[in-house]
């Protein structure tokens, strides 16, 4: 089997190893990064629950190799806590009672990051489309778009994300 040696920083933490060149960025974070919130679902691109941020660019790790990825940065779910603290937008959506099993939750969460940043006073329509390439069998989305509305009116992510 053909190996490579990746490369990328996650979460700011750099982590180097040598994988099977087919194997998926989503499975590469998961069993060598310790991103466990890297949830995978369909592994087709299309339910957004693998969803994370490749050089700051919200992307779906079940559909990239990880060596496709060499020398990226790559931002997960984890990766927005401070010290074990909730990012104020998880915040919000623990607030909002926006999860129940919580499967799609850290795409859920990437995917409006990545919104907020770009959108930083959205209104419901903006957030619905933003959010609906990200699928949630559970909620009903209501809770979800209200966690984001909320977490856009208190600020939670600043105009072009955190650097
Ligand atoms: S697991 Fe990647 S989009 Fe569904
Ligand atoms: S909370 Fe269960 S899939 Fe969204």
């Amino acid at each position: 089997m053909d190996t490579c040696l990746v490369r990328m920083r996650v979460n700011g933490r750099p982590v180097e190893r040598e994988v099977p060149a087919r194997k998926l960025l989503s499975d590469f974070l998961r069993e060598d990064a310790g991103a466990l919130g890297v949830n995978v679902g369909c592994e087709q691109g299309v339910c957004g629950s693998c969803t994370v941020l490749v050089d700051g660019v919200p992307a779906r790790a079940c559909l990239a190799f990880a060596v496709q990825v060499d020398g990226a940065e790559i931002r997960t779910v984890e990766g927005l806590t401070t010290d074990g603290s909730l990012h104020p937008l998880q915040q919000a959506f623990h607030d909002h009672h926006a999860l129940q099993c919580g499967f799609c939750t850290p795409g859920m969460i990437i995917t409006a990051y990545d919104f907020l940043a770009r959108h930083p006073r959205p209104s419901i329509a903006e957030i619905r489309e933003a959010l609906s390439g990200n699928l949630c069998r559970c909620t009903g989305y209501q809770q979800i778009v209200e966690a984001v509305q909320d977490a856009a009116r208190l600020g939670a992510v600043p105009e072009g994300g955190e650097r």
